[in-house]
């Protein structure tokens, strides 16, 4: 520790990144790997892909993971969170394992512990199996079942030297782009849909809670979640009001089945009054109830801003949750330049203070933070070097929220960015860079670290600032 610091972390602090499967593995048809829906929406529409770059190219961590992981060594990580592909494990989504994948994310494990580096193991990222989403994905109980299997063949194949484990990455994010707003595939607006959708990936969540904690592995499993502040414009009781709802349909209809073993009261009000809960079996609330998570970890970039709704919406429309409630634009927000998106640094603090009061302040910690940036070479040094200032103080100015609520009793543990490495990003691609190290497609996949990776790996050493 260097003198001086003013935002010191506790010994242990877990410092490190955040990744999935399918941002960074690359050679999805390669070992006997499956397509999931991202290579199929690829290979069938192309063009909703920016610049027509797919799943198939990315930081290519499939056969370059050895030197990334010395590269996190690097950067000072003690702790990298990755995700295992379910169509990788079994490319029919059940049935027979590919033991070539297996060998692969031993190897990954082995080579992350070998470097002291503690391997954090999330199970679904976005990620379905084709022939599962052929089933109807998530709205699907035979998926579920099959969820369940997929799960408990990592636990026994890497569980005995995996110690944290995840459910899902943001399972709010398939519920709304895939079947509210239509961006991801299978690119449905149906609320019905979504709602059961929604269900199934809690329950799914609980099913496999259960089956790790009974198999006394000696680690723990929670769920990663996009906790995303909803504040109202005004204390006027409607924009109040608004805010409530916007914050029980995309938060705590995860946080509170999650956390509690139970939907939040309102929400289960509000869906029924429009005759819209999900089908279920009386078996699956007990499920949920018994089997919480241990620990958390949230993920956070920007806030809601929500206001009451101006104009009745059309009845007759279908139903979307914006029938509650409109966003408004804040004004004098501030605004990342290379994105667009709202920073509030504040919204981190007021997520870790709800966990703290509402959720029995439940072990957590930030599981993602970052700051996407366009044509980011344009930073460039003449080494080569991304000058990222801007990603820097972004980092810091977040971590001095988590430092205030960590003095505040949060029992918040750690810290992990959006990225390691420049990664493929949804239907994106490339455009957006978050990495603390730069990848260059047109030069072999060259890695090299941006100057706030220097920056990060000081951090750690320091653990603080
Ligand atoms: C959240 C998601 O987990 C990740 O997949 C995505 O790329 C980042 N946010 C950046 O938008």
């Amino acid at each position: 520790m260097s003198a001086n610091m003013e935002f010191v972390f506790p010994k242990d602090f877990w410092w490190g990144s955040a990744s999935s499967a399918t941002q960074m593995e690359g050679f999805s048809e390669v070992d006997g790997k499956g397509k999931n829906i991202w290579d199929y929406w690829y290979e069938t529409e192309p063009n909703r892909f920016y610049q027509g770059i797919g799943p198939d190219i990315t930081s290519q961590f499939y056969t370059k993971f050895i030197e990334d992981i010395q590269l996190m060594k690097e950067t000072g990580h003690n702790s990298f969170r990755f995700s295992i592909s379910w169509s990788r494990m079994f490319p029919n989504g059940r049935g027979d394992v590919n033991e070539k994948a297996i060998v692969f994310y031993n190897h990954v494990i082995n080579t992350l512990l070998e470097y002291k580096i503690e391997p954090f193991v999330n199970l679904y990222h976005f990620d379905m199996p084709m022939a599962m989403q052929e089933e109807g994905g998530w709205e699907s109980r035979s998926v579920v079942d099959a969820y369940v299997q997929f799960a408990t063949t990592c636990f026994s194949e890497f569980g005995d030297r995996v110690m944290k484990w995840f459910t899902h990455n943001e399972p709010i994010v398939p519920v709304e782009c895939g079947y509210l707003y239509g961006h991801h595939y299978p690119a449905l607006c149906d609320f019905r849909k979504a709602v059961q959708v929604g269900f199934h990936s809690i329950l799914a969540s609980a099913k496999v809670i259960k089956v790790y904690h009974e198999q006394s592995l000696g680690g723990k499993i929670g769920i990663i979640l996009n906790v995303t502040p909803s504040y109202p414009r005004s204390n006027q009781p409607a924009d109040v009001d608004a805010a409530e709802k916007a914050d029980l349909l995309f938060n705590r209809s995860f946080l509170d089945p999650s956390v509690k073993g139970r939907f939040p009261a309102k929400l289960v009000d509000m869906l029924q009054k429009e005759n819209f809960l999900p089908k279920y079996e009386a078996e699956d609330l007990k499920i949920i109830d018994e089997n919480t998570v241990d620990f958390l970890g949230i993920n956070y970039y920007q806030p809601r801003r929500v206001k009451a709704k101006e104009s009745m919406s059309n009845p007759d429309a279908p139903f979307m949750p914006e029938r509650y409630f409109d966003y408004y634009d804040m004004p004098g927000k501030k605004v990342n330049p290379y994105r667009g998106w709202e920073i509030y640094e504040k919204g981190v603090y007021d997520i870790l203070k709800n966990i703290q009061v509402n959720y029995g302040n439940i072990e957590c910690f930030i599981s993602e933070n970052g700051m996407g940036v366009e044509q980011e070479d344009r930073f460039n040094n003449e080494d080569g070097v991304i000058q990222d200032d801007y990603r820097i103080s972004f980092y810091e100015d977040h971590l001095k929220w988590i430092h205030k609520a960590l003095h505040e009793g949060v029992n918040v543990k750690g810290y992990h960015v959006w990225t390691f490495i420049d990664n493929w990003s949804w239907l994106n691609s490339y455009k957006n860079r978050y990495g603390l190290v730069s990848v260059d497609l047109q030069d072999d996949y060259k890695r090299t670290i941006k100057k706030s990776g220097y920056w990060f790996k000081k951090l750690t050493e320091n653990n603080g600032f």
